[in-house]
């Protein structure tokens, strides 16, 4: 072989494998379909987020969801979803609101989000309270202001409870 058909035929290979990991990047690189990481599940809307539907959450029927309009929703106490409101002095946070069973076995619902700046509420079954644990501010059952720094009441919502169906409505 000459030194000239040597050196063709080396170039022609080297090209080869440069064109073959081009075209192979840049189709990973170019791909219009990238994979989609699905967004996390709130457990308490089985919504995207906090902003999905309300209408998959398993035992719960209705919105909860402040972003889709008026608070109106119907829970299952009967679910594995709402189970720990069978028990008084429990409370969940479901969608927008905190849902408090009160250790006489009343029901309580407010926001969740405290009016100075937004941090989820506690209940607190001892004295019938929520509280926020980013500055202290306390409510009382109806969310009135307790303590501040807040300065505005929780929105609560009104609530029935049908002993026999074991299922509270709320709004
Ligand atoms: S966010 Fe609740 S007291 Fe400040």
């Amino acid at each position: 072989m000459e030194r000239k058909e040597f050196l063709n035929l080396v170039g022609i290979s080297v090209g080869a494998v440069i064109l073959q990991n081009c075209l192979s990047g840049c189709t990973k690189s170019s791909d219009p379909t990238p994979a989609v990481t699905p967004p996390p599940t709130n457990p308490n809307t089985g919504g995207t987020g906090g902003g999905g539907g309300t209408t998959t959450t398993v035992g719960l029927t209705g919105n909860n969801l402040l972003a889709n309009g008026t608070i109106s929703f119907s829970i299952d106490l009967n679910s594995t979803t709402f189970g720990d409101l069978k028990t008084n002095g429990k409370a969940l946070v479901s969608g927008d609101v905190i849902i408090a069973r009160t250790k006489a076995g009343d029901f309580l619902v407010v926001e969740k989000a405290c009016t100075h700046q937004r941090t989820t509420v506690d209940f607190n079954a001892d004295n019938t309270t929520f509280s926020c644990s980013n500055h202290g501010s306390v409510f009382e059952a109806n969310g009135a202001v307790k303590n501040g720094p807040a300065a505005v009441a929780l929105k609560n919502y009104p609530t029935s409870f049908d002993s026999a169906k074991n299922t509270l409505k709320v709004g």
